[in-house]
């Protein structure tokens, strides 16, 4: 399809999929699902999964998407023969529910960026939780904050603006970078922070489960936008000679790197406030605005500038990750039902916007909706990151390894021959063993079979 657009610059596509990579997962969800999980064991065992699980996955995904330049599900046609659309279609609902639920955190930053404006989070510790508490089980706003941010997502892939997108990822993500560390260095010099530190540094095994395991796997799949055919759709647009390891290797190390400078930022001054660790997906949201307030006392106005800045700029990061996940949908209903991009684009906002505004209720309002014992925005993060996208990793390795045509893999992966061969066997034995293994065993133990 030639008349597909391709990221400008190399720099660019590094940009437009890290953009994807980092956000909520790595400020909310790794902290949250850290501190739920005893600390340092799991953000071991959580390395391990991106390093040894996750890039091989995230080359999968880009061979793929790079190889046959069109939508997911059309992609994986291309490669395996009609019945593995079966992935692309996997990875379509996957991201839509995602989306979903996603789109109500942020909708929470969002609340949370005008409430800083207005000065309305300064108080003690527990006036934050109060506040956290009271926000978000009202009917109605958190909602509309949810389905507005599903709207702004809509905005900016109906319109295209993605070099818009583009060109203030460039800016804003370095300074992302920046404030969080400021952040760290001001929530470990808060009196107690140590016990925070040592919280990440000091391995306790003892707390390992087999549920430990699949979360860890869940939260590295999560981060890195992996098994839902975000990755390949993006890389449909990437150029041919785009080294796709290295961009990979790029990306995992960048995004890993976010997620710690997070957890240096929140469990210091969880530990030092006396927020419990193990808060679940409150926990940033009732520990930052301490952060704010304590560190900065003796400059109110520096703490009040750098908590707007702050949320904003997390709602950018959350915005170009959600771009991604209605990105993936939207081309696939645009090429497959023939539909203009706009029309295709509502498709996906409508029904995000209903899983959003579910989700968001059972967690405030009515928490009487609930599924498995869990309300419908834990189940829907479950169901996703635990099952759905290992499933989709583990189907496209088995892809990759064991059906596709290995000489057309191998010139994908060295682009044509121009890249040295050595990595490539690596690769190559750790998706046709290493990552279906590893995740099989996993899914095994976590349900008691192993
Ligand atoms: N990786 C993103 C984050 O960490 C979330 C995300 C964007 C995602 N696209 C995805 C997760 C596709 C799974 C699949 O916030």
């Amino acid at each position: 399809m030639s008349n597909r657009g391709t990221f400008g610059s190399k720099l660019a596509i590094v940009l437009a999929t890290a953009g994807s990579a980092v956000g909520l997962g790595n400020i909310w969800r790794f902290p949250f699902m850290t501190g739920q999980n005893g600390g340092a064991a799991f953000i071991l065992i959580y390395f391990a999964c991106v390093f040894l699980l996750g890039i091989p996955g995230m080359v999968n995904e880009f061979l793929v998407g790079r190889h046959a330049q069109t939508n997911a599900a059309r992609a994986y046609g291309q490669i395996g023969g009609r019945g593995w659309r079966v992935i692309g279609y996997l990875g379509i609902l996957t991201s839509t529910i995602i989306l979903g639920f996603y789109a109500v955190v942020a909708g929470w930053c969002l609340q949370y960026l005008f409430a800083s404006i207005a000065g309305q989070l300064d108080g003690d510790p527990t006036y934050v939780v109060t506040y956290f508490k009271t926000f978000s089980s009202d009917p109605v706003k958190p909602c509309l904050w949810g389905v507005g941010f599903v709207l702004i997502t809509h905005v900016v892939v109906s319109q295209g603006v993605e070099k818009g997108i583009e060109r203030a990822s460039k800016l804003l993500m370095p300074l992302l970078l920046v404030l969080l560390l400021i952040l760290v260095v001001a929530s470990c010099m808060l009196p107690g922070a140590v016990k925070g530190v040592e919280f990440l540094l000091k391995p306790d095994f003892s707390k390992v489960s087999s549920k430990v395991f699949l979360e860890a796997l869940g939260q590295a799949f999560f981060s890195l936008s992996l098994g839902t055919a975000c990755l390949c759709t993006y890389a449909s647009y990437f150029k041919r000679d785009t080294n796709l390891l290295k961009s990979a290797t790029q990306i995992a190390l960048l995004d890993s790197f976010i997620a710690i400078l997070a957890g240096l930022m929140i469990f210091p001054a969880a530990f030092s406030v006396g927020v419990q660790p193990d808060s679940g997906p409150s926990l940033i949201f009732i520990t930052l605005p301490n952060v704010f307030r304590e560190a900065f006392s003796a400059m109110p106005v520096v703490g009040y500038v750098i908590s707007i800045l702050f949320y904003a700029l997390l709602v950018f990061a959350a915005l170009t990750s959600t771009i991604s996940m209605h990105e993936i949908g939207t081309v696939f209903f645009h090429e497959e039902l023939k539909l203009t991009r706009h029309r295709a684009a509502w498709i996906l906002t409508v029904i995000c916007s209903v899983i959003a505004v579910f989700c968001s209720l059972s967690v405030g309002a009515y928490s009487n909706l609930q599924l498995f014992g869990m309300s419908l925005l834990d189940f829907c993060d479950f169901l996703t990151a635990q099952l759905m996208l290992p499933t989709g990793a583990f189907l496209t390795s088995i892809l990759m390894g064991w059906v596709a045509n290995r000489q057309l893999v191998k010139d994908e992966f060295t682009n044509g021959g121009t890249l040295r061969e050595t990595f490539f066997r690596t690769w190559l034995f750790s998706v046709r063993y290493i990552v279906p293994l590893c995740i099989v065993l996993i899914f095994l133990h976590q349900f008691g079979i192993l």
